[in-house]
């Protein structure tokens, strides 16, 4: 099968197709055969090893200290079940689903391997692969850190970064929760959010939000140039700060702030419960797919150059040439 190869830490170029063997579902597994995928934010950082400050060594420790231990990027996937280990029972081929490896990840590639158990969810027969598979990252984000920090209906958040990936999917999943929002991102991206359901748009280009006097139930930052030390003043009360991307400094200091949540359980976030429930947010039109663009799987460095500018509108988006 071809796959999207990253032998060493660099620009979008040294991610490279190549052949490599198709993995054969072991018990309990089902293989996959992609349809669409993403290149994300996560994926760019890893490529790149473009980490918060002091986490460039964690971080090599963690993927690998001169080259990516997994040379093959990918966090989420939607296709059709090709294969079915034995014992399998709640899938079978043909079955349309989205899937992950979390962070093993392996989803660039024409074929993957997922545990039954594991994040797999079947897709609603309205959804196209490419919108499915778009919900997936930020929703799975934006659903992890809403129930974490537990945003309740008539409360007010502000989530700063709203155009991106994340920031697209949490505007809706909030106003879906019945809260009151406030999108902040660039004045060109307004009109996005407000469609998206924003009760309020800031346009950090001409405003800044830690200013205005404004008190929200919750902060979320999906920038990083909004830490807590920035906007504590803009949380009433028994706020909370939901810290999307920080540094390390910033992640150590959390463990002592007691508004600041950086996260919950990975195992809990990227499951088949949250693709499930993605999956039926998504079929009763309560989450739209925000897709930036969508790019055959041959040209994915152009799609890693496209997340490297920090300006995309919700996700980048490949396919692999079926029709689906
Ligand atoms: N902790 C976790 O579990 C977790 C999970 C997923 C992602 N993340 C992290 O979350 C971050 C967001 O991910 P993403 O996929 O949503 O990224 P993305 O799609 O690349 O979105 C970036 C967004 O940031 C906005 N932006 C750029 N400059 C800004 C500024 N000065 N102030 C406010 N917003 C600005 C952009 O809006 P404009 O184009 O309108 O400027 C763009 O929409 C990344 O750092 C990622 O690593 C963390």
């Amino acid at each position: 099968m071809k796959a999207a190869v990253c032998e060493r830490y660099g620009p979008p170029e040294v991610v490279q197709i190549r052949e490599v063997p198709t993995p054969v579902p072991a018990d309990g597994e089902v293989l996959v055969e992609a349809f669409a995928t993403t290149v994300n934010s996560g994926d760019a950082r890893v490529r790149a090893l473009r980490v918060p400050r002091g986490l460039r060594l964690p971080m090599r420790l963690k993927l690998g200290v001169t080259k990516p231990k997994q040379p093959i990027f990918g966090f989420e996937m939607a296709g059709r079940v090709e294969a079915v280990g034995e014992a399998v029972t709640r899938f079978q081929p043909g079955d349309r689903v989205v899937a992950s490896r979390g962070f093993d990840f392996g989803c660039h590639a024409e074929y993957i391997t997922v545990a039954e158990e594991g994040a797999i969810a079947k897709i609603p027969e309205d959804l196209s692969y490419e919108d499915a598979v778009a919900v997936c990252f930020g929703g799975a984000t934006a659903l992890n850190f809403f129930r974490v920090g537990n945003l309740a209906a008539g409360e007010t958040v502000l989530i700063n970064g709203a155009s991106g990936a994340v920031g697209t999917m949490s505007v809706q999943i909030a106003k879906d929760i019945g809260a009151e929002v406030t999108a902040v991102c660039s004045g060109a991206n307004a009109d996005v959010v407000k469609g998206l359901g924003a009760d309020h748009v800031v346009d950090y280009t001409t405003e800044d939000f830690t200013r205005n006097g404004q008190r929200y139930d919750v902060v979320m930052d999906n920038h990083g140039n909004a830490p807590y030390a920035r906007i504590k003043g803009s949380l009433k009360p028994g706020g909370r700060f939901l810290m999307i991307i920080g540094d390390l400094w910033q992640m150590v200091a959390a463990t002592w702030q007691k508004a600041t949540i950086s996260g919950g359980d990975n195992k809990t976030a990227i499951s088949a419960d949250s693709y499930r429930d993605l999956m039926s947010l998504a079929e009763r039109g309560a989450l739209k797919p925000v897709i930036d663009s969508v790019l055959p799987f041959a040209d994915i460095a152009e799609a890693h150059r496209r997340v490297d500018s920090d300006h995309k509108v919700g996700s980048v988006v490949l396919t692999f040439g079926q029709d689906g």
